[in-house]
């Protein structure tokens, strides 16, 4: 059994729970097996699966992320069968997606109801992360709001807590309140969302930003927007990063993403779907085409979809060769200046 984690980290599940469940994926529809086999040729093996390191603090210790995680936006609205978004993430936690995204706002609570039915007896498979609305995120009220998230969620503590965007509250109160959770052990690290260049060193200059564990932002192949600025800050700061909407919402964000023809004809070569195609990319090593490279980016890709979850955690096999990478870099440039922050 290989461990992803060199600590206890709950989150080195990822390659034991993918080995061992190789033969279940034997079981599943036909369509999904030609694509696991096809994406199995050029895949890795498991222990050079893509995972991300979050240094130790002195609450908690180093931890070894996989690279593709799960979002729960939209879930517990309605829009799908509840027992079907339980089973889609308890599907994702056994293949190896133990990064599970929530947030107080998503379904006013209700998606964190979800997650905490899906966690129901099997709260240390998943890597925990939710988020304080701004206007919640004072001295105290950051307190009450972190509270509230866990009695929905059924747990004693978030291995993750992010403010979701910048808002008017000082920040020192908020990294007040963090502290005051981490002692608790209510959370065992923090971070932000929603963080642009200037948002991220006013956090960094403030007493315990430094220990800012990630910033979670829109990045997909069709918003590259982090990569001229906020992406190499974060790099020479050691902060990972959490790509939010890594499939544009499954197009709709960027409509031709998912059928222009430079993603339709890689995706037709490789053997992947589209959708494989850009959360490989999203996840693809720091320094692009070196083999032996550092991973610092987590897909959260929200899916309920037996088959899109299947295939999401599939796309932790894919290494994009240095072609690959071109023919994808000519049909959507990286950016060449500065461009405000995409946000949805
Ligand atoms: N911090 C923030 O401000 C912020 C903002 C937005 C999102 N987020 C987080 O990021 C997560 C992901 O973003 P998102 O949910 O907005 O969008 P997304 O993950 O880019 O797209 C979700 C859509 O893609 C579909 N999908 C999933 N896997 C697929 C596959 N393999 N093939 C084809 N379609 C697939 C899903 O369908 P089915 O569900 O039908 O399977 C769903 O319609 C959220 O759920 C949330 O946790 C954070």
């Amino acid at each position: 059994m290989v461990g992803l984690c060199q600590t206890d980290c709950k989150a080195g599940m990822a390659v034991a729970a993918w080995q061992s469940l190789r033969p279940g994926i034997e079981d599943f529809a036909p369509d999904a097996r030609l694509s696991l086999a096809n994406v199995q040729r050029i895949a890795m093996t498991a222990s050079d699966l893509p995972r991300i390191r979050l240094p130790s603090t002195s609450f908690a210790p180093a931890c070894d992320l996989p690279a593709i995680g799960q979002g729960t936006w939209f879930m517990g609205e309605g829009l799908a069968p509840r027992q079907d978004e339980v089973r889609a993430l308890q599907q994702g936690l056994d293949l190896g997606l133990t990064v599970i995204d929530t947030a107080e706002m998503y379904a006013d609570g209700g998606a964190e109801e979800v997650v905490g039915e899906a966690l129901a007896g099997r709260r240390d498979d998943a890597f925990l992360v939710s988020k304080v609305y701004p206007w919640n995120a004072g001295r105290d009220s950051a307190i009450a709001a972190c509270e509230a998230s866990l009695r929905r969620l059924g747990t004693d503590h978030l291995d993750l807590y992010l403010l979701h965007w910048p808002g008017s509250i000082p920040l020192e109160e908020t990294l007040e309140a963090f502290e005051r959770l981490r002692e608790s052990g209510k959370i065992r690290r923090f971070g932000v969302s929603n963080f642009d260049v200037d948002d991220l060193a006013s956090l960094l200059e403030k007493p315990g930003g430094n220990d800012c564990a990630v910033n979670q932002v829109l990045y997909h192949l069709g918003s590259r927007g982090i990569e001229h600025s906020l992406l190499p800050r974060q790099r020479r700061r050691g902060i990972p990063t959490m790509a939010y909407c890594p499939l544009a919402q499954a197009g709709s964000l960027r409509r031709e993403l998912l059928t222009h023809p430079a993603v339709l004809d890689l995706a037709g070569s490789l053997g992947i779907t589209p959708a494989q195609l850009l959360l490989a990319w999203a996840i693809r090593p720091v320094d692009g085409r070196r083999d032996d490279a550092r991973h610092d980016v987590i897909a959260i890709p929200k899916a309920v979809q037996h088959e899109h979850v299947e295939q999401n955690a599939a796309a932790l096999r894919i290494r994009l060769d240095d072609d690959a990478l071109a023919s994808l870099d000519a049909a959507f440039p990286a950016p060449d200046r500065k461009t405000p922050l995409d946000i949805i």
